[in-house]
């Protein structure tokens, strides 16, 4: 996939927090709560990686609920596991493969060992909990 021509302005460089996944065991109500409640506008999202996905963007950040579609999806290992909660968090990076270069540098687990096309349509990677102090991290690009 394409990069867009146009390079970042310098506010729209730097790592920030581009989605937060959250697992749900129903679409309908966890959109009624951020939608309703909490007001986030609806963004579209294909589905992807086995779950049926519903963002809400939160100022630039999105939150991204994220429902298993097919029982041997990854989603629906988590919920069987774990049960409803957050799931990963999403960093939107300046240089994808320089950081993936520096995460291999340090020695952190990559699950994804090259970047590959996410839901939003962008290049992203998931690092392992094991390395990130638990959390499983995903990184995308602008
Ligand atoms: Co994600």
């Amino acid at each position: 996939m394409q990069k867009p021509s146009q390079s970042p302005s310098p506010s729209q460089s730097g790592t920030r927090i581009a989605h937060i996944g959250i697992v749900v065991e129903g679409l309908d109500a966890g959109v009624s709560f951020y939608r309703d409640i909490l007001g986030l506008p609806q963004v579209p999202l294909e589905d992807s990686d086995g779950a049926r996905i519903v963002g809400l963007a939160a100022g630039a950040s999105l939150v991204e609920l994220l429902e298993a579609n097919r029982p041997d999806s990854p989603i629906a290992k988590f919920i069987a596991k774990r049960g409803p909660g957050i799931h990963h968090v999403c960093f939107s990076v300046d240089d994808l493969d320089a950081t993936l270069d520096r995460c291999r540098a340090a020695g952190i687990r990559l699950i994804d060992q090259s970047p590959r096309v996410g839901a939003e349509g962008k290049r992203i990677a998931f690092l392992h909990p094991s390395s990130t102090s638990g959390a499983l991290v995903e990184l995308t690009e602008h």
